[in-house]
Parts: structure tokens; sequence; C-alpha cells
């Protein structure tokens, strides 16, 4: 198909709203029918032999590293370590047997990425991919190629990559468990229903887009935005921060909510805007009363949660942005969405080149 931006402004914009599309065309391939359990494709080894799991990856694919792990030591109770590729390359890691390593990648050529996949090989450890281009190197390479199907992404920052790859990701999950023997089939139903319900909610978060570009001008014109999150919401602060700093340029941190009194607290003023990532649920209460230390200091709050966390802590917030309520499973790839809209809405106010941002290449295959 050729390749256009549609009806959208940007690469970006228009990869941003295909998430509820290709998110659920890529869960179709792990997830055939609510009745059905979570598969993946065939694999000439037995998942119930691996002992630990690695993670490596490059910038927004690490971030769904880190959030593997979270799902991963939750649900298959099995020891997971992340690294970004170019230090997991040059720090002589100890592969055990029975490790599975695990790369994730959009392009699948990330040159790191790449040498990371091939040191796993040599060390003789088996190996599973995460990829969005079915004949990329790391596909052709990998022990077990888990799809991603997302389709061509042009916008250098990753978007519906992400998504997607979190999609496979928690499909990984969820056998990992069940060939562990950790997991009931009651408990793969209750997921299996959650994660369907994940298009819907893509096209709920979707549809906040104007309160969210709306809000985009204060934003721009700070010179630091913090990022704070809780358990998998923090990963998804790193990227938000991430995302901002790409085609913003302006400088911004995530944070795990709890680690913010012990440095970024210094930082807090009525010009940070803070960004605070919390569904409510198990982590609410605490990354809120975090987020209330830096009110108190002065911070220009926005709320990314849902109406009841919203209706519960968003009083003395700058703004709030509304995410419908959903499982703590899926709640990464929903706020996905108003972290990518509002660094969109962000640099388009900045008036920078979105789809191309200075600097960066959409593939970095040179170390
Ligand atoms: C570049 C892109 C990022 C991407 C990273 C990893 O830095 O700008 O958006 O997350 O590479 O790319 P990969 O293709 O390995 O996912």
């Amino acid at each position: 198909a050729l390749i256009d931006k549609g009806n959208h402004r940007h690469f970006m914009l228009k990869e941003i709203y295909e998430q509820p599309v290709v998110v659920a065309q890529t869960l179709k391939s792990y997830v055939r029918s609510l009745e059905e359990q979570v598969s993946l494709p065939d694999m000439d080894f037995d998942l119930a032999g691996i002992e630990r799991v690695a993670i490596i990856a490059c910038g927004t694919a690490s971030y769904v590293g880190m959030i593997g792990k979270y799902w991963i030591e939750q649900f298959a109770r099995l020891p997971v370590e992340v690294d970004v590729a170019s230090e997991f390359r040059y720090r002589d890691p100890v592969l055990l047997p029975g490790t599975l390593g695990v790369v994730v990648s959009q392009s699948g050529e990330t040159a790191d990425t790449l040498a990371a996949l091939r040191h796993m090989k040599e060390a003789g450890i088996t190996t599973a991919g995460i990829i969005n281009v079915p004949t990329s190197s790391m596909a052709r390479e990998v022990d077990l190629l888990l799809p991603t199907h997302a389709g061509p992404e042009i916008g250098v920052a990753s978007t519906k990559a992400f998504t997607c790859q979190l999609a496979v990701m928690a499909a990984l999950a969820v056998n990992l468990a069940r060939a562990k023997g950790k997991l009931s089939p009651a408990e793969e139903a209750e997921i299996v229903h959650h994660l369907v319900e994940t298009p819907a909610a893509l096209n709920e978060a979707l549809s906040h887009d104007a309160e969210i570009e709306a809000m985009a001008h204060t934003i721009a014109a700070a010179r630091d935005v913090l990022y704070l999150g809780r358990g998998s919401d923090f990963p998804l602060a790193l990227e938000g921060a991430l995302k901002l700093k790409e085609i913003s340029y302006i400088h911004a941190e995530g944070y795990a909510s709890g680690e913010m009194k012990h440095g970024p607290i210094a930082l807090i003023d009525e010009h940070v805007p803070l960004i605070v990532l919390a569904p409510s649920g198990p982590r609410f209460e605490k990354t809120v009363s975090n987020m209330q230390e830096a009110q108190a200091r002065g911070a220009q709050v926005v709320l990314i949660s849902d109406a009841e966390g919203i209706r519960q802590a968003g009083e003395d917030a700058m703004a709030t942005i509304e995410m419908p309520k959903v499982h703590p499973l899926i709640s990464p790839l929903v706020y996905a969405v108003p972290v990518q809209l509002l660094a969109y809405h962000v640099a388009v106010a900045k008036g920078t080149d979105v789809d191309q941002p200075r600097n960066l290449a959409k593939s970095v295959t040179v170390e």
C-alpha cells in the first residue's frame, strides 16, 4: 500500500491514531477468541525450561522491556533483567543456561540490539524477538520471532510500534506464566478478557485529543518538564519524557514517583510542569501523595488518571486528562496515548519538525 499521511498533518499523528487498529491486529494473532488461551507461534524449545529472562533493546523499545519485567515477574514469577543494548554488549553479562534472551525492536536493525542478540546466541542461550519488520536481520536471526503487526512506522519517534510491542510482551508474559504453572485457566481467561478490551480503550483515550492540544501551549513554554509514575507506569513516565525531548527539544525527565524526593523535588517550582501518570488502583494513593508533595512546592500538575482518580486528586491540578478505567495490565498501553499526543501537540506548538526531529534517525544502524 502507498504510504501517505492520509488526512493527518504528520505521520506521527497518523500513527498515533492507527493504534486501536494495529494493536487489535497484533492481538488477533496471539489471542484468537475470548474463550481461547493466549498463544505464541510454534517454537522448537520448551518455555517450561526457562528459568530467567533478559530483555535487551534501545530507546522506546527498552521501556517495553521495563514494563515486561513488571509483567513477567508478577505473572510468571521468573526473574527478569532489562538492559539497554549498548550497555549489555560491553558489560560482560552473566548469561546462565535457562535464560531466554528477548530483543525488542521496531526496525530489527538497530546496531547495538543486533550485536546484543548475536552475543546472546554465541553464549548459547535461546532467543526471542518482538520485531515489527519481518524481513529484518533480527527477525531472521532469533530462535522465536514474535511479530508486531504495526505496519510501516515512518515518524522517527516510535508510537504505534510501542503499543504493539506491549501487546506482544503481554502475550509472552502470559505464556511464560502458564508454562511455569503460575496461571490458572480462570486467571488467564480474565487477562484475555482485559487484553481484548484494549483497542476500545485506546479509542476512548484518543477522544481526549482536543483537550490535550488545548494545554499544549502551556507545556510548550516550559524549559523543563518532569514525568512521574509508579510500577509499570514508571517506564511510561520515561517514555513520556523521551517523546517530549525527541520532538519538542524541551528538557524532560521521567522519574519513579517514590524517587522524586531523592533529588528532582529540588527542581520543582511553578515553572516546571509535572505530568503525573496515576490510574486509580493499587498504586494510586502513593503516587498522589508524591504529587501533593510537589504541589505544596508550587508544581503545576497535569494529572492523567481515570474519572475516579481525577475526582479524588484532580482538584488542585493545572489540568487533568481523563482516561477510561482499565485493568492495571493494560494501563501502560492506554496511558501511552495521552503521553504521545502531549509530545506531539507541544512539538507542533513549538514548530519543530515532528516527523524528522533534528539529529535523530529512525533506525540507528551504527554504534
Ligand atoms: C531510534 C528511534 C527510536 C527507537 C530506537 C530503537 O532512536 O528514534 O524511536 O525507539 O531507535 O529502534 P528500534 O528500531 O530498535 O525499535
